[in-house]
């Protein structure tokens, strides 16, 4: 795997899992990465990434939330910074995703989103992962052997249904598990035409 295509993961999933800046005095923000004090004039991202190379994903910031749209698949994900409100579904498409950050439970069943959450230093936020045989970090596979993390269940419909029921989001490259479209989030980092996508390993 190529460096671009690493940093260019990590740029679409940062948005999601990043920790807001240090709180300023009066807009404190707590251990868990929530607002306390919500103040509607506060811009709450001060550190915004920009995307050069790729052209599947983009990322739009209002004080409070942003909006980073999967180019591919039209799809908006309004992501919230927790304690402060989220905006009228009314202003976005009858499909976007809705997410409080930073995100604490998730799901990936996609194996790519994996490597990069670690390299973002957000296992801890990973609580069930699918095809976890193929996953060769060490760190994730002791996890799966002392249960912090669980291996998505294949056979047992409704013990499968639980594990997706108990995130609050799912990573994914493909689609969405029935049921959880309005909490998956779809990345199409392995599509991206542009630079990205000849860079060589
Ligand atoms: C990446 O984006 C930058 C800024 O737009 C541009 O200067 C550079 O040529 C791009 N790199 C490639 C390989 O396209
Ligand atoms: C959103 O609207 C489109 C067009 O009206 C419709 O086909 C689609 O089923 C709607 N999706 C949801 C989740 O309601
Ligand atoms: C998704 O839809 C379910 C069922 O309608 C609802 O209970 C849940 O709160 C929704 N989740 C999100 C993140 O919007």
């Amino acid at each position: 795997m190529s460096i671009k295509t690493i940093s260019f993961a990590l740029m679409a999933l940062l948005p999601f899992l990043a920790n807001p800046v240090a709180s300023q005095g009066q807009n404190p923000i707590n251990q868990d990465g929530c607002v306390t004090n919500y103040d509607p004039n506060f811009d709450y991202f001060t550190n915004k990434i920009t995307v050069d190379n790729a052209t599947l994903f983009s990322v739009h910031y209002e004080r409070n939330y942003k909006v980073v749209v999967n180019n591919a698949l039209k799809k908006e994900y309004v992501l919230t910074q927790c304690g402060t409100p989220v905006p009228p579904a009314s202003q976005f498409g009858n499909e976007t995703v809705f997410v409080n950050i930073p995100v604490k439970n998730a799901a990936s069943t996609a194996t790519t989103a994996v490597a990069f959450i670690e390299m973002l230093g957000m296992r801890s936020a990973l609580k069930a992962v699918d095809t976890e045989g193929l996953i060769s970090s060490p760190c994730l596979q002791y996890d799966l052997e002392r249960g912090s993390i669980l291996g998505i269940e294949d056979k047992d419909l409704a013990k499968r249904a639980d594990q997706f029921k108990s995130v609050d989001v799912v990573f994914s490259t493909f689609g969405s598990e029935p049921g959880m479209e309005n909490k998956t989030v779809i990345t199409s980092e392995v599509s991206d035409p542009g630079p990205l996508h000849v860079a060589a390993p």
